[in-house]
């Protein structure tokens, strides 16, 4: 098969880790005989160095005709002068948006050879398997924005269509897996999460009887994904409150840098980007753990371009690696660990 990939490196170190798993999908091209074009556009804070735009046209209109893009990161200090009118981060909310791409998944799958790294205790996390669907392109992060000397306020807002369209994708997602959905909200404050409650519940009704639905308070779920995250299956919830979940749930698994994602809209399109952020403090030292780029480059294969096979050799083979101890410095806790090209070339050999 053949298939263009639009590749946007970013920031810090998001060129770092998407070279990695370029590499990856490069090497699985060969493998299994299919052809991959790459073409590499800027976003984020080095678009805005170069063009004063954190999205190019060229960029969007690339990532428009590909059949998927493969993301690294944005955002570093140089750009975060709070008075900035630009920032790199619009080019991320941007890009997600202009892509239609309102369902972001986020699987949590703690691995057994890297539980020590986990500061949650081990028996906790035998079996966790979680896939988190955070929806990506409305609530706060998109509504009004006004700032008076004195006061600011963000718009939070969500339509029935907005919350129906990413409750389909998680339920279609929990059928396929336990048949356990939890819908996540703050309805004991918020009306949109009173909506929120009601789409989900009549969705659930209507169109998913097989799917077992269970509404959790979002202060009351980050609790819960600490104290027993075993008992969850899917969980679906708004654009921030899935944001916050899942840095949180990335502990489950040791690190940020092990937790891949995947947005999708209504087409075989879609964005994928590991759910780290451009993590300036290690940029250029050649120690980010490209895990997560590379198994997010799995998503790739299996959700844009339908390559099953593919996408379970890679997360195989980043599953022996683990087990073989090959740790990036975030996961070896002081212990032994290996660059970022180290546990590329790793992962490379297992496939
Ligand atoms: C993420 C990130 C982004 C978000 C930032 C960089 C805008 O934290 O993908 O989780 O908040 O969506
Ligand atoms: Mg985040």
């Amino acid at each position: 098969m053949h298939a263009t990939i639009v590749v946007l490196p970013g920031d810090g170190i998001g060129p770092e880790v998407t070279v990695a798993a370029v590499s990856i999908l490069q090497s699985v091209a060969q493998r299994y005989g299919h052809q991959f074009d790459f073409h590499e556009c800027d976003i984020g804070g080095i678009a805005i160095d170069k063009t004063g735009e954190p999205l190019p046209v060229a960029t969007l209109n690339a990532a428009k005709q590909a059949d998927a893009v493969l993301l690294g990161a944005v955002g570093g200090p140089k750009w975060s002068d709070p008075s900035a009118k630009v920032r790199p981060e619009q080019g991320l909310l941007a890009i997600r948006r202009a892509l239609g791409l309102f369902a972001n998944l986020r699987p949590v799958r703690p691995h057994p050879a890297a539980l020590d790294a986990s500061p949650i205790k081990s028996e906790l996390l035998q079996d966790v398997d979680i896939m988190v669907v955070r929806e990506l392109t409305g609530g706060i992060y998109f509504g009004e924005k006004k700032r008076t000397t004195d006061s600011a306020s963000d718009l939070c807002s969500y339509s029935q269509l907005e919350i129906e369209r990413v409750v389909r994708t998680a339920a279609t997602l929990a059928r396929q897996r336990r048949g356990h959905l939890v819908s996540v909200d703050k309805a004991n404050v918020l009306e949109t999460s009173r909506l929120w409650r009601e789409v989900t519940a009549r969705v659930i009704s209507e169109e998913f009887p097989d799917v077992k639905l269970e509404h959790q308070l979002v202060d009351s779920m980050a609790m819960l994904l600490l104290a027993r995250p075993r008992d969850y299956d899917v969980i679906v919830t708004e654009n921030m409150f899935g944001d916050i979940l899942t840095d949180e749930a990335s502990m489950l698994a040791g690190s940020l840098g092990l937790l891949p994602s995947a947005s999708l809209g209504e087409g075989q399109a879609g964005l994928y980007e590991p759910i780290h952020g451009s993590a300036p403090d290690i940029a250029g030292k050649g120690i980010a753990n490209p895990y997560a780029t590379i198994l997010s480059a799995a998503m790739l294969l299996r959700h844009s371009l339908g390559m099953d096979d593919e996408a379970a050799a890679i997360e195989r083979a980043v599953d022996e690696s683990l087990k073989a101890g090959v740790f990036t410095p975030d996961l070896a806790r002081g212990g032994t660990s290996v660059s970022t090209e180290a546990a590329t070339q790793s992962v490379m050999e297992r496939i």
